[in-house]
């Protein structure tokens, strides 16, 4: 009955289009992530990821022949098997499902993929203060460093499997010769064994999941103002906030959100203004009232007090430290290690105190990845 000769249609159009949207989406999240100012572009492929696991375990139980988890052949004795004539060899005939080698691959896959979502997640709510989990940033800000940790970690082990599927894949292809990867392409294998087929609404259901998968990517990307998207924090007029800190404290430079500093450093900067940076400030730039009521409101709002992300991770690097800058932070040295000091003597900087030439809408407190504009 097979309408190809010596060869076994296994993987229907649905099931090729999602392994490669997985491989994809995969693939674009793991190098967005290494820029800070595409997180939104991460997000919205590590939604089209997210989307596609879901769509596999569903699969995997309601499924056609050959995808299903029940076909899986998961003893460690036939992987054993499965290695050992591979390696004499003698192993020639593919399966027509998964071999015990993609069979525990696709297991880990989802495990591990499943671990890189819901930490994603996570993060994003908690670190970023973004997303679904937007508002958990608020009592759970401590734990953006094991969330951090752990979705970079699954990431890489990921990715360490993706190279040992291709690895084996290739062996299949160029050694066993049994032309595995034009399987994954044109869904035919050379083997014996019955064509897959698949229900209409199986079939509805696959086309209904890409395009959801899809849909969701333009959905984020559209918009930073979504419900997958939206910051809890919002643009802080400090103008409005407090009118006498903003006129006097802008004088020469930017505001500095109070977030950015531990309280014991402004006390420490607001008791040295006579020698603020080389520059005098005395009684008759800010009188003795304003200065006080400054020193107030910097402290209520200082870095303790706020689960921003920048907050966390700078009073998290201070330990006892007490620096009167936010360029003498540990946290701010580390992010800013690769940007060359040349940089920061461009015309248009001037200094690396200068945070508002490369972070649009620093003013108003907003650290937003997005928001960084690279030089
Ligand atoms: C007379 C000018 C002047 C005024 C007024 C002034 N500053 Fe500054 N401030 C400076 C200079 C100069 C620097 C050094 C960095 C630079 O060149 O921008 C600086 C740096 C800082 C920094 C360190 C930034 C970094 O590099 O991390 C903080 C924080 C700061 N000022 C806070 C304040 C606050 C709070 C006020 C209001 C009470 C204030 N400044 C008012 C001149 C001023
Ligand atoms: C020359 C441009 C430039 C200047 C000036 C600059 N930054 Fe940045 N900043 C960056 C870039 C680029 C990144 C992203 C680094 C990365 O990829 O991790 C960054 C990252 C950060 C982050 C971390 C953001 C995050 O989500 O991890 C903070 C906080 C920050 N900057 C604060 C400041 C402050 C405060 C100042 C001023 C005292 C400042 N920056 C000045 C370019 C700049």
């Amino acid at each position: 009955m097979n309408k190809k000769s010596g060869y076994v249609f296994v993987w229907p159009i649905g099931t090729r289009i999602i392994h490669w949207m997985m491989a994809f989406s995969f693939t674009a999240a793991f190098i967005t992530s290494f820029y800070e100012n595409m997180l939104h572009n991460h997000v919205a492929f590590g939604f089209i990821f997210f989307i596609i696991i879901i769509y596999r375990i569903i699969w995997g139980i309601i499924g056609p022949r050959y995808a299903t988890f029940n076909t899986f052949k998961l003893r460690p004795s036939q992987l054993k098997h499965y290695f050992v004539e591979k390696i004499q060899n003698r192993w020639r005939k593919i399966p027509a499902g998964h071999n015990p080698a993609s069979s525990w691959f696709t297991v880990w896959a989802l495990g591990v993929g499943t671990v890189i979502v819901i930490s994603g997640l996570l993060l994003y709510g908690i670190q970023e203060g973004k997303g679904l989990f937007r508002d958990l940033n608020s009592q759970y800000s401590q734990y953006m460093f094991i969330l951090d940790m752990i979705h970079k970690y699954a990431s890489y082990l990921f990715a360490v499997w993706v190279v040992l599927h291709i690895s084996g894949v290739m062996v299949e292809q160029f050694w066993h010769k049994t032309g595995m990867v034009f399987a994954m392409i044109t869904g035919y294998k050379k083997t014996e064994g019955e064509d897959t087929e698949v229900k209409p609404l199986l079939g509805f259901f696959s086309y209904m999941m890409i395009l959801i998968a899809i849909g969701t990517y333009f959905f984020i990307i559209s918009s930073n103002y979504n419900f997958l998207t939206l910051q809890k924090y919002t643009n802080i007029d400090y103008e409005e906030l407090h009118p006498v800190f903003y006129e006097k404290c802008s004088d020469c430079h930017n505001i500095y959100p109070p977030y950015l500093l531990p309280k014991r450093s402004w006390i420490r900067i607001m008791g040295a203004l006579d020698n603020h940076f080389g520059e005098k400030i005395t009684e008759a730039n800010i009188t003795k009232s304003q200065q006080t009521s400054i020193l107030e409101f910097l402290t209520q709002n200082a870095a303790e007090s706020s689960t921003r992300e920048a907050a966390v991770k700078i009073m998290n690097s201070l330990e006892k430290r007490r620096p009167k800058a936010i360029t003498k932070t540990p946290y701010w040295r580390e992010t800013h290690k690769d940007i060359p000091r040349s940089v920061f003597k461009e015309k248009k900087i001037k200094d690396k105190s200068n945070c508002i030439a490369c972070h649009k809408d620093f003013e108003y407190g907003n650290l937003d990845d997005m928001n960084i504009l690279y030089h």
